[in-house]
This record gives C-alpha cells, structure tokens and sequence, in this order.
C-alpha cells in the first residue's frame, strides 16, 4: 500500500427547515428561555419532518460537501455516515445514500458512536486514505435525535436538534492529519442510552413505547462531568501525540453538547474564546453532525486559514469520546454558504 497525506478537500452542511424555540419548548414542557439559555446556551434546533429521514439531510449535506471539493459523486471512493439515528435499523445508511447519489456499487457503511461519531469517523477515514486504500471518502455526521427524544422529559427534550455535516477527504501530498485520540468505556452504558430495540430486552412491545422505553434516557449530571474531563484529557494526549500545545491550536471545534462543557473545557485548556467554535445557540445537540456542522460554517465564514491547526474534540454515549489534531489545507471552499434546506 501507499503511504499518502489526507485532506480535507470538501464541506458542507444542511439542516431541515422545521425549527423548534425555546418559546415553542415553553409551550411543550415546565421550562423556561431563561434555564434553557443559561443552563446549556441553546435558542434553538432544527428538527426534521417524516418525510425527512436521516439519509435526506446526509444528502444535502453530502451534495454541498462534493461541490464545494469540486468533483463528481462518481469521483467518490467508499461513503461513511456517523449516526445513531438510521434509517433503517439496517441496512446502513450510508448504502442508501449512495443510491440517493447515484453511485451504486461504491462501498459505504456506518459508524455508531454517538456523538463521537465524526471524531471516529474522521479517524476511520483519514486511515483509509493515508494507506492507500481509498482516494477519496465522503464522510458524513447526520441525525436526527427528535425522532428518539422524549418530549415529556425536560431534561433532555431540550438539548437535541437534527441535522448534517459533510467531509470528502482526499489523498494528498502535504498530511493534515497529525493526530488521534480515542476511548470508549461501556462499563456504565445506562447513563446515556436507548433501553429497547436493540438485543439486550425482548423484543420492543407496546407498553414499551407506552412507557418512552425507546427514547434516550440521560443522567445529564454524570455526563457533565465525564464530558469536561474527557475533553481536556483527550485534547491534550491529541496535541502531545502531534508534538504540540494547546498554545499551538488555532480552532477548537468541540462537539456542541452544552454552551458550559464546552466554556469549561476551553478554560481549563487556556483558549481564548475568540479561538473556540460554538454555534450551539442555532442548532442545539445535532450529536455526530455537530462538529462538521461547526466546521462547514467556520469555512463559510472565511476563518479558516493555510497551516491553522484546528483541534476537533467530541464525547457521547458509549460512554466514548476522542480528539483529532488537524493541520488546515486553506484551499477549500464553502458551497452553498451554509443554506439552511438547500
Ligand atoms: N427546564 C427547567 N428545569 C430543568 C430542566 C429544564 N429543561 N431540565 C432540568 N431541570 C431542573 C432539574 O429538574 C433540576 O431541578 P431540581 O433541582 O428541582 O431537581 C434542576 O433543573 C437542575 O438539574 P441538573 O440536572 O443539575 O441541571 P444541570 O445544570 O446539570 O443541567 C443538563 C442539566 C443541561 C442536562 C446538563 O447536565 C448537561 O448538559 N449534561 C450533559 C449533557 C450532554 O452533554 N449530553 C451529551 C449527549 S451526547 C450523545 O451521545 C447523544
């Protein structure tokens, strides 16, 4: 095989049209604008319609993302989608989105990680370029949480939205990837989990969806506190493993769980705000799509610059989290800027 650098050649983002407000969750739940926006930083969320599955906003996301890196769909090499909300509990995906794309035959699967899931996903992808097995990969975090929330619990009804963030990576000369950082620890699955459908229990029965036992149950408490931990921990054995500091990140584009996570995290790592990406107000929790989102915008908006290294970091259910160190190629361009149903 042939050793090779990867880029980042391509991004996009599309989330649905539907959008949900704190004064709508007013209405919904005993919440208020006031805990909500102090408590997490988050206005509000996109939220996706039925005829709006998973595979719809991956491709809009997609569809940006290929013509923002300036190819063809056919020039893609294996499509990966990160998502815990498929469309089917199988087949993955990211099949279903290369046959939206029109490119039948080219490999595509799915990763499961959570909100982990683009940290993963860009691990897993950036391999497979650098050795050579695959030019060119499109990866994709797309969810869509409102279909497994809750919205009678408050404690999580209002911290999840739907949408898509999209990557094409391609083999390069020059390397971006300088480093990766990854853990998973499913000692205690139940703090962030969906209790049936899956294996575990028979069989999912009516008074299971009677009882919400389908949707997402969190102790948001504990996972506060795992979450600011791993993403120090993790963003600092990343920038070791390149050989640099925290002094040395240009953007750190967290996953966007908490508005305070994410402001404790950047503290205890002495990053000055004006260097943290955060767009947590508009989009909520989007889970795996949360950091291609951020990033997708953070290049729309022309931040992004030659040799910048960009720090992702990113923690969800599993419990799992993970960091990687990205040298910036300053040749991309944004499609679409950011269209929000495009
Ligand atoms: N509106 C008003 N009050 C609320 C709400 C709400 N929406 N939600 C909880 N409360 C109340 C609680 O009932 C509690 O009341 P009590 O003191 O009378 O019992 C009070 O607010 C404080 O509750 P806490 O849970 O201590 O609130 P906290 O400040 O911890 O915020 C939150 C809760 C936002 C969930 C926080 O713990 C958090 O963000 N946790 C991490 C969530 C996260 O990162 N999830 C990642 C998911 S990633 C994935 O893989 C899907």
């Amino acid at each position: 095989m042939n050793a090779t650098g990867v880029r980042i050649a391509g991004v996009g983002h599309h989330v649905p049209k539907g959008v949900l407000t704190n004064a709508d969750l007013e209405r919904m739940l005993d919440t208020s604008d006031e805990w909500i926006t102090t408590r997490t930083g988050m206005k509000e969320r996109h939220i996706a319609t039925v005829e709006e599955p998973t595979s719809e906003i991956a491709l809009g996301a997609a569809r940006q993302a290929i013509a923002s890196a300036g190819i063809e769909a056919k020039d893609l090499n294996c499509i990966i989608v990160a998502t815990v909300t498929p469309d089917y509990p199988f087949p993955a995906t990211a099949c279903i989105l290369g046959a939206k794309l029109n490119v039948p035959g080219v490999p595509a699967f799915d990763i499961e990680i959570a909100c982990s899931g683009f940290i993963y996903g860009l691990t897993v992808a950036s391999s497979l370029v650098r050795t050579g097995v695959f030019k060119r990969v499109l990866l994709v975090g797309a969810e869509e949480l409102s279909r497994i929330i809750n919205y009678d619990d408050r404690s999580t009804a209002v911290l999840f939205g739907d949408g898509a963030g999209a990557v094409v990576l391609e083999a390069s000369e020059t390397d971006s990837f300088l480093s990766s950082e990854l853990g998973a620890d499913g000692t205690d699955p139940k703090n962030l989990y969906v209790e049936v459908g899956g294996t575990a229990l028979p069989p999912i029965c009516a008074a299971d969806i009677e009882g919400k036992r389908n949707k997402v149950v969190m102790n948001g408490r504990e996972v506060f506190r795992f979450a600011v931990t791993k993403m120090i921990e993790a963003t600092n054995v990343a920038l070791e493993h390149a050989g640099l500091t925290a002094k040395d990140v240009t953007w750190l584009i967290p996953h966007q769980a908490n508005r305070r996570i994410i402001d404790a995290a950047a503290k205890h790592l002495d990053l000055p705000s004006d260097r943290v990406i955060v767009n947590i107000d508009r989009y909520g929790n989007t889970s795996a799509a949360s950091i291609p989102i951020a990033l997708s915008e953070t290049v729309a908006s022309g931040k992004l610059k030659d040799g910048d290294v960009v720090l992702f970091v990113g923690f969800g259910g599993g419990l799992s989290w993970g960091a990687v160190a990205w040298r910036w190629n300053g040749t991309v361009k944004a499609s679409m800027n950011g269209k929000v149903g495009g």
